[in-house]
């Protein structure tokens, strides 16, 4: 057959404006109602499956995952998720089962993909779908916890995640805001009713100074302090109640952490606490978070699990944790520690008692 070279060009040449003009007078269908054709569908899927696999590859994936941190992650996906793609004893909205695509009853396909690429999905979402990214792209490590409850969740019982995700209510709450009690009960789900943290990777709010709690909700609602896991609870909470809240745990009794811990790493965190390290101009810790009559917006770190200890200085020194208006103080206290220090750090502070600073609350 003969092609007219000439013929070809200018058909390709008036496509763009046949598809502008079919858009504007219509022609393409946007109603969900119908659902996509076959080969839309295909097409779609294909393309996302495709594009999800090739980004992946590009991405870290930690040697282990982080399985302390699954009760938050469980916690959030209570919140975030569940109401989209359902959770074990909760079906899917009906509602959500109106969207086109709909969103997948995850426990039947996590095992269609790998870490990375759950990571891939649930950092950056999916686009054209509804399929939302991380509340922030600075962090990881919560992302990485959302992929280990992720991996779990095929075989979770209906008890067993009811226990995470509410704790002691074991029910779906109600809307978080609204009165006081129910904005308590939302932040017990992770943190306990106590404050004390119902895992490694919560803090212990129970003791803590009132001024920094409250602060530090405001810093999540705001952003000057990013975590996906905290902005949701403190944004739903509202204003109205931070000063009720930071208050309350405050007033609750601090845990007394008993000793123990391998004594050489417990010795050298002592140090590096009292002393600092000055080749790498590390200042000693307690200079701040020891003395009665700080700042009330310098928090107690006697106490905190181990891990949370860990996981918040590796943030300061990748110049990701943000904070309060004293933030950057701290950040510049970070820089110069390395990963023994920060663990021996851990090892001391989480075996620790508070000194308190009521002096100037
Ligand atoms: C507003 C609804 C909505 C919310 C909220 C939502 N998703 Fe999705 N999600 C979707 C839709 C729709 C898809 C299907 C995307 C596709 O097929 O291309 C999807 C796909 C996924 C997939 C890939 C599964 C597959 O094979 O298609 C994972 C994993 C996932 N979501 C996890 C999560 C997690 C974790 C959260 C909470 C942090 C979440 N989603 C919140 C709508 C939602
Ligand atoms: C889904 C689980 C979850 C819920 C619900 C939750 N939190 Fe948190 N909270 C966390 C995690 C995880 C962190 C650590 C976040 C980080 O890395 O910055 C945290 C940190 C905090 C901090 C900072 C403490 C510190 O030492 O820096 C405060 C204050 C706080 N939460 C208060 C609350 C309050 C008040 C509520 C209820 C309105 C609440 N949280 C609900 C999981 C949760
Ligand atoms: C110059 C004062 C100062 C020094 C020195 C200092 N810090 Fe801090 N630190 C702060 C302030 C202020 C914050 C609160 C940051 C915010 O959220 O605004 C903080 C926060 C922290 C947190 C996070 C607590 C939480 O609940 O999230 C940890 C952990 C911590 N410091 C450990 C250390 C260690 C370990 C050292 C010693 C190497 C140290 N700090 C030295 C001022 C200091």
């Amino acid at each position: 057959m003969h092609i007219s070279w000439k013929k070809l060009a200018i058909a390709l040449a008036i496509l763009p404006f046949v598809v502008v003009l079919a858009a504007w007078i219509g022609f393409f269908n946007v109603g969900a109602s119908s659902g996509h054709w076959k080969i839309t569908e295909w097409f779609l899927h294909f393309a996302m499956r495709s594009a999800v696999r090739t980004y992946a590859l590009a991405v870290d994936v930690p040697g282990a995952l982080p399985r302390h941190a699954v009760q938050p992650a469980a916690g959030h996906f209570a919140r975030g998720c569940a109401i989209c793609h359902g959770a074990p004893g909760e079906p899917r909205s009906p509602v959500a089962m109106r969207m086109l695509p709909q969103p997948p009853d995850l426990a039947g396909i996590i095992g269609e993909w790998s870490d990375a690429e759950l990571f891939r999905i649930v950092k950056h979402g999916v686009r054209f779908t509804g399929m939302p990214a991380w509340p922030t792209q600075d962090r990881d490590d919560e992302v990485w916890a959302m992929v280990a409850f992720l991996r779990e969740l095929p075989s979770m019982d209906e008890a067993t995640y009811r226990d995470l995700a509410y704790g002691e209510r074991l029910t779906p709450p109600a809307d978080a805001a609204g009165t006081l009690p129910q904005a308590l009960a939302d932040c017990a789900r992770c943190h306990g009713k106590d404050g004390l943290g119902r895992g490694p990777a919560i803090p212990v709010l129970a003791g803590q100074s009132e001024a920094y709690l409250l602060e530090s909700l405001r810093a999540y609602a705001e952003e000057g302090r990013a975590s996906g896991l905290m902005s949701l609870p403190a944004t739903e909470a509202g204003p109205q109640f931070w000063p009720d809240l930071a208050k309350h745990f405050a007033a609750l009794p601090a845990m007394h952490p008993g000793g123990g811990g391998e004594p050489a790493l417990v010795w050298r965190g002592k140090e590096i606490a009292e002393r600092g390290v000055k080749d790498a101009n590390v200042p000693a810790c307690l200079g701040c978070h020891g003395r009665q009559d700080r700042s009330p917006l310098y928090p107690s770190i006697a106490g905190q699990p181990a891990r949370y200890i860990e996981a918040q200085l590796g943030l300061f020194r990748a110049g990701k944790r943000g904070g309060t208006r004293f933030g950057h103080l701290m950040a510049n206290a970070a820089k110069g520690l390395t990963d023994d220090d920060v663990r021996a750090l851990a090892a001391y502070f989480s075996r620790s008692a508070a000194p308190s600073a009521t002096a100037t609350r």
